[in-house]
């Protein structure tokens, strides 16, 4: 895994849109895997703002966000759909047609999981993966015991993550305690990934990324078995980390 060293969340965010405007910029076609949390905000707004400035066009680009929210409408504030379109869809020229996430509202949850894998393959997979860290080592909602090999299905929330995302909501019990995600199977099946990590409540889960044992208690940790993974981390991430 390469790790990029930067000063700062800000720098973190705007060399994780140079990564990102590379590939669109370099591609005919170029399928991207979008995450959402606290952390790819503000790369997403230096993309918003490369678009209003050069115009960068995403007319060739799909995007697969790696998970959404058991029982929240498209329209509710907390919803990955509606994150990812106040950040991200409605500041660039991408076809709604062209930006998929799964729909955690589905009457049949199951086929909507098996459906998503489907249509990614159609895709002929992710090309670049972009992924955000759980305190507790979770990439997409792949919590700890994650069999390594899943891919698009459901998962419990764990107390922790429940915790960590209860920020974003009035109330803790508004948290949704289910999830639908890419698995680690789907997320390893991409032929590039980019890893965002940032602040001193990272530091820990970087630490056991570079240095502990693969192990599914860490689901992070088979990201070590990825042949094309960068890492950009800012310098609260990796205090302490011996890089
Ligand atoms: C959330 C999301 C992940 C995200 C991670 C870290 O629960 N499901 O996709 O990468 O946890 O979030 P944050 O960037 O807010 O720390």
């Amino acid at each position: 895994m390469k790790v990029i060293r930067t000063k700062n969340y800000q720098e973190m965010s705007k060399m994780a849109a140079e990564f990102i405007l590379n590939k669109i910029n370099s591609s005919s076609k170029l399928t991207l895997g979008l995450a959402t949390g606290g952390t790819p905000v503000q790369t997403y707004h230096y993309l918003a703002q490369d678009y209003r400035e050069h115009q960068t066009s995403y007319q060739h680009v799909t995007t697969f966000n790696l998970d959404e929210y058991i029982g929240l409408a498209k329209s509710d504030p907390n919803s990955y759909h509606y994150y990812m379109d106040k950040h991200f869809f409605s500041k660039v020229n991408i076809p709604t047609n062209q930006t998929f996430i799964p729909n955690g509202l589905a009457e049949n949850l199951e086929m909507e999981c098996y459906e998503y894998d489907e249509l990614i393959k159609k895709h002929h997979g992710i090309d670049l993966q972009i992924l955000g860290l759980g305190k507790n080592g979770h990439v997409g909602f792949n919590e700890p015991g994650t069999a390594f090999d899943q891919h698009t299905h459901i998962v419990e929330l764990t107390n922790s993550t429940i915790q960590a995302n209860a920020r974003f909501f009035n109330d803790i019990n508004q948290v949704p305690k289910r999830a639908i995600t890419m698995g680690i199977g789907s997320i390893m099946e991409s032929k590039e990934i980019l890893l965002l990590v940032s602040g001193t409540e990272k530091n820990e889960a970087l630490n056991k990324l570079l240095h502990g044992e693969i192990d599914e208690q860490f689901p992070a940790s088979i990201l070590n078995q990825h042949e094309n993974v960068t890492i950009i981390a800012d310098e609260d991430a990796i205090i302490n980390t011996n890089l």
